[in-house]
């Protein structure tokens, strides 16, 4: 049998996984910018919406919260955190998906989603990973499908580049140096998405979060 992928939790430390909502929601005001994301995502009834890497559920959850309608499903790596994620959606009674598997090979049928969307996993994965996650997001969406993304961007002056050295350190230099160059468009245009764009970015105690979205040409 193949060994599990290894991969960085959401807190660089299994044992920390417990108190990521809690440490999120203190530091980050998760809440405003998940909003933004999704809302940034357009969703419409009937639609398959794909959160990968997932965590805890929290970004999943408040799409199914958007957009009732839409079939939503979230993947991760971690059974931990999605252990977590299945007893949020329990309790919130939302009727959701969870899968284990990684973001660089995802167990799920190509050209079945209309919205991939991505939350604060890109620089968890080193360059070879993120250009192997980005083609397999390209390849689940269906054509005319989109790429929506929310993580660390490039820092818009020397504070915001000082605050994002802590997350480099814990979560690793190598898989956050992409972000940290700003690097994402151009991995988005590599992995075949067109109109990228960065949308918006926010300051924030830990650096500069970017928007982003790209689409999977119609034809
Ligand atoms: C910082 S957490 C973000 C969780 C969630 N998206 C959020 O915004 O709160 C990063 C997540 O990426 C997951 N992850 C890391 N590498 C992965 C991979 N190769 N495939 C799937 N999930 C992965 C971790 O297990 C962790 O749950």
């Amino acid at each position: 049998m193949a060994s599990p992928e290894p991969f960085v939790p959401a807190l660089r430390f299994h044992a920390l996984t417990r108190a990521y909502d809690r440490v999120l929601a203190l530091s980050l005001d998760e809440e405003r910018h998940k909003r933004a994301l999704v809302e940034q995502a357009s969703l419409a009834p009937g639609m398959d919406v794909l959160d990968l890497g997932c965590g805890t559920g929290t970004l999943t959850l408040a799409l199914k919260r958007h957009q009732p309608a839409a079939r939503v499903t979230g993947l991760d790596l971690d059974p931990e955190a999605l252990g977590i994620a299945r007893r949020k959606a329990e309790d919130a009674g939302a009727e959701l998906t969870f899968v284990q598997g990684s973001a660089t090979e995802p167990p799920l049928v190509a050209g079945s989603f209309d919205r991939v969307l991505t939350s604060l996993m890109l620089h968890h994965l080193v360059r070879e990973q993120k250009q192997r996650c980005l083609r397999a997001a390209w390849a689940l969406l269906r054509p005319g499908g989109e790429l929506h993304i929310l993580d660390w961007g490039r820092a818009q002056d020397p504070l915001m580049a000082l605050a994002f050295l802590p997350v480099r350190v814990l979560d690793g230099l190598a898989p956050t140096r992409d972000n940290a160059r700003g690097n994402l468009p151009e991995l988005l245009r590599e992995a075949g998405f067109a109109d990228v764009a960065v949308t918006r970015s926010a300051r924030t105690v830990f650096g500069s979060l970017a928007f982003l979205r790209g689409t999977r040409p119609a034809s």
